[in-house]
Formats: C-alpha cells, structure tokens, sequence
C-alpha cells in the first residue's frame, strides 16, 4: 500500500519516534509498504513518520542514485537496500563534509548540509537479534538524514540560521501544500 507524504510543517515529523516489536508481523507489513511508498515517490530512503506512523524504522534503497556517482561508490550504493528498525548511532567519527540533501517531505528544497563521514550503529533484524555495523561516506549520509527523522530532526534544522531564514518562505509553502509534486502529500499530520 502506497501511504501519502507527511508534508513539512507537521508536528509528527518534530518527535521522537518510539520502539518497535521488529519481530511482529505489524513491522513486517509496514516495511513492505514503506519500500512501496519510497518507490513510487522516487526517494533514495523513507521514515516511518513521514507516512505518519511515530515508530523507529527506516528504508532505504540507494541504487536510483547510484547512476549519478563515482564507479566506487555506485557499488556501495547499489547494494544499500535495506529496512533498519530500532536503530540506535553508538558514535559517528572522521572529518565533516558537505553534500546536497533532499527530503521527501521537503520537495523541491535541496541543501548542502554537514555530517561526519563514519557512524557505528546497532539495530535488530527481524529474529529481534541486536546487529552492530558500521558505515561511512554516502550511505553513512543516507542513514544519517533517516535516523534524523525517528528523532525528530528535519534537514532545515542543521542549515545555517542564515539558510533557513533565506528559505522560510518556501518551507511555509510546503506546510500549507503550496507546493508540485507527483507524489501524494498530506498535511499538518499531528
Ligand atoms: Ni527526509
């Protein structure tokens, strides 16, 4: 099942997400629809939040944006599709760089945002066993944007104060769907 964007401006997307039962098959169900949700509004990863749902889980398939990098790190990307439930960041390490992030929630605004290159994190497969693993460069980045969400964090939040007051206007639009996409959207999801 194919669930509508929470837009920009909904309180849902400013709260911390609480755990799951990643055994029951409730988790199951909602990760197929969340993979199904990510593809047909053509993004690289998707949180639970973002299609209401206030639970620690995220999908992510970095392969459509596999194309537009490096031989070096297509082969990492394509490989990147994954469902993380309960995840947890143990740390994150190396030097802070800079990319160009988008959001689902936040069509049409794309923004170099900071974060370090490396993360060590846990999460449980779907035994409920904890995993611990590590990450870093792009695909660290994508599980970094996502986990950001189950925590309450919107990318707008790590621009500069400058950045986001240049952009107010816009991301007020959003919030009251002054906004195209081809995707679906719903707003000021509580
Ligand atoms: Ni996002």
């Amino acid at each position: 099942m194919v669930y509508p964007i929470v837009a920009f401006g909904s309180p849902i997307l400013k709260r911390v997400c609480h755990e799951v039962d990643p055994t029951s098959d409730d988790t199951k169900t909602l990760i197929d629809d969340m993979f199904e949700t990510m593809y047909a509004s053509k993004g690289v990863g998707l949180a639970a939040p973002q299609i209401g749902m206030s639970k620690r889980i995220f999908v992510v398939d970095g392969s459509p944006f596999s194309e537009d990098v490096e031989e070096e790190l297509s082969a990492q990307l394509k490989n990147f599709k994954r469902a993380f439930v309960n995840p947890v960041i143990i740390d994150e390490t190396g030097d802070s760089w800079s990319y160009e992030e988008g959001c689902l929630s936040i069509p049409g605004i794309h923004e170099k945002i900071f974060r370090l290159r490396e993360i060590r994190f846990r999460s449980q497969n779907s035994s409920g066993d904890w995993i611990e693993e590590k990450l870093s460069g792009l695909s660290a980045r994508i599980f970094q944007h996502e986990y950001d969400h189950i925590e309450g964090v919107l990318f707008p939040d790590r621009m500069s104060p400058l950045k986001r007051r240049m952009l107010q206007g816009r991301l007020k639009n959003i919030s009251v769907g002054k906004v195209d996409t081809t995707y679906r959207m719903k707003l000021n999801v509580k």
